[in-house]
């Protein structure tokens, strides 16, 4: 059975754009031509696509964790590689920082 639900994802200072079930909002960006984030290893492993997450329910998947530490996650940051949306979102970018590295372990 396949699932042919679609979000729609906010992303603050870029056109508001579609995102399928099981595509990463970074994917659904570049499929729509939206800039707005840095474009990397599109796999979890550099944090150039970390974003923080306003409202909306999501999955992540697997990320490096020196890029997104648990805490960051608990606290809503996501990395837009490995963010699945299971409701429309509304993010913003967050660039990893200086604040971010003393949040990890
Ligand atoms: S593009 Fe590298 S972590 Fe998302």
């Amino acid at each position: 059975m396949s699932d042919d639900r679609n979000f729609t994802i906010r992303l603050a200072d870029a056109p508001t754009f579609g995102c399928r079930a099981g595509e990463s909002v970074l994917a659904a960006m570049q499929r729509h031509g939206i800039g707005g984030l840095v474009l990397g290893c599109r796999s979890g492993g550099c944090g150039v696509c970390r974003v923080h997450v306003q409202a909306g329910c999501y999955r992540l998947g697997p990320v490096g964790r020196n890029h997104l530490s648990e805490q960051d996650q608990e606290n809503g940051f996501a990395l837009a590689c490995r963010l699945f949306p299971e409701a429309d979102l509304e993010i913003v970018a967050a660039p990893y920082s200086k604040t971010a590295r003393t949040n990890q372990q």
